[in-house]
């Protein structure tokens, strides 16, 4: 459940999001800007980074990207692994309230009990995903997740761009 409260703090940080978006010249400027706008206004996401599918690789694999947060362990994700590797070979959201329940989780802190992962799509092709971990259980809620799909989203168009 999400409060009053809780709608209009994710309104205020889809707008610095949005300023980001319009001041940043390039897209590797935004995709290292969103988890530092993320993490520092939204006090439940802990770590918070991109992952990209390495151009060529074969079989696919995902590269660590802009991140925020202790360095992980899990660098190099192949898409049958993880739920890092769920989402960008599904193409679909995947929000985990309990990660220790799921059996494809991948530790990167001990402390993460939830998970979203929200693929980037360049013309319909997923090309990677924005990953963020919580120190709290089901720390995403609707809101959330449509805020994380933004970010996604207005990424894809701009490598789109590029
Ligand atoms: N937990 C992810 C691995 C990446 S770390 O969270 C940064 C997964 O299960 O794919």
């Amino acid at each position: 459940m999400s409060s009053i409260s809780d709608s209009f703090k994710i309104e205020e940080v889809r707008k610095a999001i949005d300023h980001l978006n319009s001041e940043a010249g390039t897209a590797e400027e935004l995709m290292a800007g969103i988890p530092k706008v993320l993490l520092e206004k939204l006090l439940k996401y802990n770590w918070v980074g991109f992952y990209m599918l390495e151009p060529g690789a074969d079989p696919p694999v995902l590269v660590l990207g802009p991140f925020q947060g202790a360095m992980t362990p899990h660098a190099r994700i192949p898409l049958d692994q993880g739920i890092c590797g769920a989402a960008a070979s599904s193409g679909k959201t995947v929000v985990i309230d309990d990660v220790t329940k799921d059996p494809r989780y991948l530790a990167c802190s001990l402390e993460t009990k939830s998970e979203i992962v929200v693929p980037v799509f360049v013309h319909g092709c997923v090309v990677g995903e924005l990953d963020i971990d919580s120190h709290f259980p089901a720390a995403f809620s609707y809101e959330d997740r449509e805020l994380v799909e933004h970010c996604a989203k207005i990424v894809g168009k701009r490598l789109e761009q590029s």
